[in-house]
């Protein structure tokens, strides 16, 4: 009897820490928690964003989709922003080198933050809180970002290779991408739109402009696109717009294009051809209210992406580097 007790003893503690383990993950982020740790926190970063869209409207884009490739790696634990170490990191990874940017806006926020309130704030809360920020900059809706994240102490190259989806993914990788990650495919379809802003380069969508066999493209906007990104090859780095209708303003252009069969990448089109986000795809680029809608909640949802429990963690003084 004392040994059967004891043993519903150690099995109810295992439950106990095994739920710990989940509430200390993404159930602990909160919209209060700097409210006495960093009052000035949220207008301090939304200065500095405000300033770097100001001077370069791709800067928006650019903290956008960092966010985007923090969070799909181990969580939103600002590993990305992590410079090499004794360890390869993220910023080499095949999706992320010579694409990814944007460092130099989040180093600017989190110094003004630090000036403010020294060794309180993760790094991966100040890209959180950007994030939001660059949308609604940028004519988007707003939301309340949770937080209490912390910091990574390394990063991972080949989680990063693995773990996020690249342009010439069909619907059904894009939507298990996002489910491996507790996504819907509708949240996936709305964080797609994100592409209503930012640039792509030729690289990206040289296959898709010159007439691969099978691509729904409409044939005048491919015409448009094949002389800055010719089949030849060279050009690589030629840059054209995500959103072709609306390329800065964070609408519902994204969605408008795809429907006309507009999208730049091979990625975004599949979003709308013939498969089940045709209809989401529709709605939104009819409705801009739900777009923005189901965007800022599936903003809020990749946020709650946690690091591994176990994982160890700090609050980065520098964002490139840990502490
Ligand atoms: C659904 C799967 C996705 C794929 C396959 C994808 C792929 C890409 C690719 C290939 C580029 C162009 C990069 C370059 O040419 O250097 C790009 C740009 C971009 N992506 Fe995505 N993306 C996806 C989802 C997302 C999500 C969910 C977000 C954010 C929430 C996002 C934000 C961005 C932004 C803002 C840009 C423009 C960056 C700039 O102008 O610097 N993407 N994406």
């Amino acid at each position: 009897m004392v040994a059967s007790s004891r043993v519903l003893l150690v099995l109810d503690l295992a439950l106990l820490a095994a739920v710990s383990c989940l509430a200390g993950t993404a159930a602990a982020l909160s919209t209060e928690y700097y409210n006495k740790r960093c009052p000035s926190l949220q207008p301090t970063v939304r200065s500095a964003v405000a300033r770097a869209v100001a001077a370069d409207p791709n800067a928006g884009a650019a903290v956008l989709r960092l966010f985007f490739h923090d969070c799909f790696v181990n969580g939103c634990d600002a590993s990305v922003l992590l410079d090499d170490g004794t360890a390869p990191g993220e910023k080499g990874a095949g999706p992320n080198a010579n694409s990814l940017r944007g460092y130099e806006v989040i180093d600017a926020a989190k110094s003004a933050v630090e000036a403010a309130c020294p060794g309180a704030v993760s790094c991966a809360d100040v890209l959180a809180i950007a994030a939001r920020d660059a949308v609604s900059l940028l004519g988007g809706p707003s939301w309340n970002v949770r937080m209490g994240r912390r910091d990574a102490r390394s990063a991972s190259r080949d989680a990063a290779n693995a773990n996020l989806p690249g342009p010439g993914s069909g619907l059904p990788a894009l939507v298990a991408a996002f489910k491996a990650k507790g996504l819907s495919a509708r949240d996936m379809t709305a964080l797609s739109g994100v592409h209503t802003v930012g640039r792509a380069r030729c690289a990206e969508f040289r296959g898709r402009v010159n007439a691969n066999a099978g691509e729904a493209i409409n044939a005048t906007f491919a015409a448009g696109l094949r002389g800055a990104c010719p089949a030849a090859g060279g050009a690589d780095g030629a840059l054209a717009p995500l959103d072709p209708v609306t390329p800065d303003a964070f609408d519902n252009g994204y969605f408008r294009a795809l429907v006309e069969r507009r999208g730049l990448l091979h990625s975004d089109q599949e979003l709308f051809n013939g498969g089940s986000q045709d209809a989401l795809v529709r709605k939104y680029a009819s409705n801009g209210a739900a777009f923005f809608s189901d965007f800022a909640k599936a903003m809020v949802r990749m946020g709650n992406l946690a690091p591994a429990p176990g994982t160890p963690l700090e609050v980065r003084i520098n964002c490139r580097r840990p502490n």
